[in-house]
């Protein structure tokens, strides 16, 4: 079956936050929506049949984690990612961020130490300041337009603090690194020289883009190790509004206290139209993914060659994974707010503003380009003819 991506469908009325909160949220109506990280586009057609039938039983009463469903995650996992992992280390949680608070909460103390790689999906420095941890950060240095771990740095500020935990985005969101072997090896060899904890978020791990291959973290460690891999069909298949993902541990003994403390919030049901979906998603899902990932590598050829062609002053680093790509308009001297208001109010384009994922992320926007090959040309036309009004940098600091 051959996927339309180039149409979006209207969800109008069902609370899209991309399509229905972008005004509310950036102030503004009448803006291109390619931020949040969800996609425009419609996901498999078993999935949505899968569903169809569900929703046709009119009864969604509660419902548990059958033995198909595990099977189904089982089965990605060793085709998708030539991981072989066991049904006992299937532990669940509603989102990803969700299990990243519970592992801060379940394996570290207040006061602890954990380090995390900025510029960085926002909510992983705030599980770890919400819970009263000290948050320790080891920036990613862009070298030569490509982001790498800066791992004399990463040593050093364990070290320093003591860091007991560190929380790992691979692939990276929002710089779409698809961290090689090499590179996790030596994080590896930090954390275990330090006892450090890593928890690997992973819920990215589907979307690396040829030639990339994306490497389980747990591919590189014993199985009794202290570590938590987090994946989810969510970003994978477009389904992060049914909150569903699946934390993997394999050590007996955190995965006993990673449950008993979800366990404790009473978290841990099932939403059933979720676990349809993710059994479906996993059992059939590879030809839609193998499509839609071809659509989005288009995406990014063409977003690149436009903005080298029109918009030279704005640097991309060419992702590797992610359908996200991170722009970097530091040329212009603009102060973040400058550069948000003027992407808003001037090229009515709602981009995630840089500044959000850290500090390290001041000067740069996140652009979504999981979206209808029109309507990222419609987007990047509007900010090469918003140029012109781009305020003086000589303004920044207002
Ligand atoms: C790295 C990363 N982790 C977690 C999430 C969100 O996960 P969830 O919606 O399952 O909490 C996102 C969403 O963009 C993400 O990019």
């Amino acid at each position: 079956m051959n996927y339309d991506f180039d149409r979006r469908a209207d969800l109008s009325g069902f609370g899209s936050v991309k399509q229905e909160a972008t005004s509310r949220v950036f102030g503004e109506s009448g803006l291109l929506p390619l931020w949040v990280a969800d996609m425009d586009f419609q996901g498999p057609h078993e999935v949505i049949e899968a569903l169809r039938r569900r929703v046709d039983a009119g009864i969604y009463g509660y419902s548990f984690r059958t033995e198909a469903l595990e099977e189904a995650v089982i089965g990605w996992m060793d085709r998708r990612h030539g991981w072989t992992i066991r049904k006992e280390w299937i532990c669940h949680s509603p989102g990803v961020v969700t299990a990243l608070a519970a592992c801060v909460q379940s394996f570290t103390s207040e006061g602890d130490a954990i380090v995390i790689q900025p510029p960085v999906y926002p909510p992983f420095s705030k599980v770890v300041t919400e819970s009263g941890r000290k948050l320790v950060t080891n920036p990613l240095r862009l070298t030569n337009g490509r982001y790498e771990m800066d791992l004399a740095d990463l040593e050093a500020k364990i070290e320093a603090n003591g860091a007991k935990m560190f929380i790992l985005c691979s692939p990276h969101n929002p710089v779409g690194r698809v961290w090689s072997e090499g590179e996790l090896e030596a994080l590896i060899a930090i954390c275990r020289r330090h006892g450090v904890m890593i928890v690997s978020d992973e819920i990215h791990a589907d979307l690396a883009l040829p030639p990339h291959r994306h490497t389980v973290l747990a591919k590189l460690l014993a199985e009794d190790e202290r570590f938590v891999i987090c994946m989810a069909p969510s970003k994978t298949f477009n389904m992060a509004g049914l909150q569903s993902s699946f934390i993997l541990i394999p050590n007996e003994e955190i995965r006993k206290t990673f449950s008993a403390y979800m366990e404790r919030l009473h978290i841990g049901g099932a939403n059933a139209m979720a676990l349809t979906a993710a059994e479906a998603a996993y059992r059939h899902g590879d030809e839609w993914l193998d499509q839609v990932i071809g659509y989005i590598a288009g995406n990014v050829d063409y977003l690149i060659e436009y903005v080298n062609a029109h918009l030279p002053e704005v640097k991309v680093a060419r992702p590797e994974g992610t359908y996200l790509v991170w722009l970097d308009f530091r040329a212009y001297g603009l102060s973040p707010v400058q550069l948000s208001d003027w992407m808003t109010k001037k090229a009515k384009v709602a981009l995630n503003a840089g500044h959000q994922f850290g500090a390290e992320g001041e000067g740069f926007m996140r652009l979504n380009a999981a979206a209808p090959r029109a309507v990222l040309e419609e987007a990047l036309q509007r900010i090469r003819e918003a140029l012109p009004e781009m305020p003086e940098p000589a303004l920044a600091g207002q």
